[in-house]
């Protein structure tokens, strides 16, 4: 297969400096060999440019939209041209807001099947949200929900139907977003339920729902792993998945040849221990890629 790595250091989407270095950990855990390795071709366009990245106050939600806007367009249109040049982007965060932009692009002329992998549900919008940061809210966007100006990058409106979305592993919502997320019509899969009835069910049952659509776009929050093998996030949250359901998520959408682009977001490698959760990320991507145990 021909991949894509494109980085997006975004870091505008929350308060914590450090995972606008989420692009460089995860190439330098060897992101790129280890996709050779399996057989690939890759490509690295490098990372995008984030605008007023170090100039800003960084404070109100107002001064960040504009170059929040901007990146995620970015990443659209650069998502947009490596799909239709049949090629698989890997998109490198950098915090999760550059999704609704990647996203986007992916599906820019045919729906997309979207598997969102998080501890969160990123479903805020700015009425709802405690803390006014825009990586809670990239998922809402994605639905038509929120500030227009993100809505609306790469193309006016809604980029996702609710039918088309399956969110897994969410563990910590708030509460005006729990009420969203619930009655936003999309499938949801919870720690609980994960617990429950394992993962294997859990994506038997995602897969089963995409079954008519030809693509999968995965959007993996980093977060979604336990903070004891991935203590490199800046939102950690207990009670996550395990290295052996994350790995067994990968193998099982490898096995779908359904996967049309991934997005790895939310490392932050000054939190990290000694770039261990880059390496779960490559070690993930190893799997969704191909990596086979015998
Ligand atoms: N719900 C919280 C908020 O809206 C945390 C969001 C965390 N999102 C993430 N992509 N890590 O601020
Ligand atoms: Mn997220
Ligand atoms: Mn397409
Ligand atoms: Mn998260």
């Amino acid at each position: 297969k021909k991949i894509r790595i494109i980085g997006i250091p975004m870091d505008l989407g929350q308060n914590q400096r450090g995972v606008d270095m989420g692009p460089s950990a995860i190439r330098y855990a060897g992101l790129a060999p280890t996709l050779q390795a399996l057989g690939h071709e890759t490509f690295d366009s490098g990372d995008i440019t984030i605008p007023g990245h170090y100039s800003l106050k960084n404070t109100s939600l107002e001064e960040r939209l504009p170059p929040i806007r901007q990146a995620c367009q970015r990443a659209y249109e650069l998502g947009k041209t490596a799909v239709t040049n049949g090629e698989i982007p890997i998109f490198l965060g950098g915090d999760h807001s550059a999704s609704l932009g990647t996203v986007g692009g992916v599906s820019h002329d045919s729906p997309v099947g979207l598997i969102w992998v998080d501890a969160h549900g990123d479903f805020n919008t700015p009425e709802t949200s405690a803390s006014g940061n825009v990586h809670g809210m990239p998922l809402a966007v994605l639905l038509g929900k929120g500030a227009k100006e993100l809505v609306d990058v790469g193309r006016p409106g809604a980029k996702m139907t609710p039918e088309h979305v399956v969110v897994i592993g969410v563990r910590d919502l708030d509460e005006k977003e729990k009420v969203l997320l619930k009655n936003s019509g999309c499938t949801v899969f919870t720690m609980r339920d994960i617990d429950e009835f394992g993962m294997r069910t859990i994506l038997q049952n995602t897969l089963e729902k995409f079954k008519d659509l030809p693509r999968i776009h995965l959007s993996f929050d980093m977060d979604v792993i336990d903070p004891i093998e991935v203590p490199g996030v800046g939102t950690p949250s207990h009670g996550g998945l395990t290295y052996r359901e994350a790995q067994l998520l990968m193998e099982t959408l490898a096995d779908t040849n359904k996967l049309h682009s991934v997005d790895v977001m939310e490392i932050n490698p000054i939190l990290d221990i000694s770039n261990r959760s880059a390496q779960m990320a490559v070690s993930l991507m190893a799997s969704l890629f191909g990596k086979s145990i015998i």
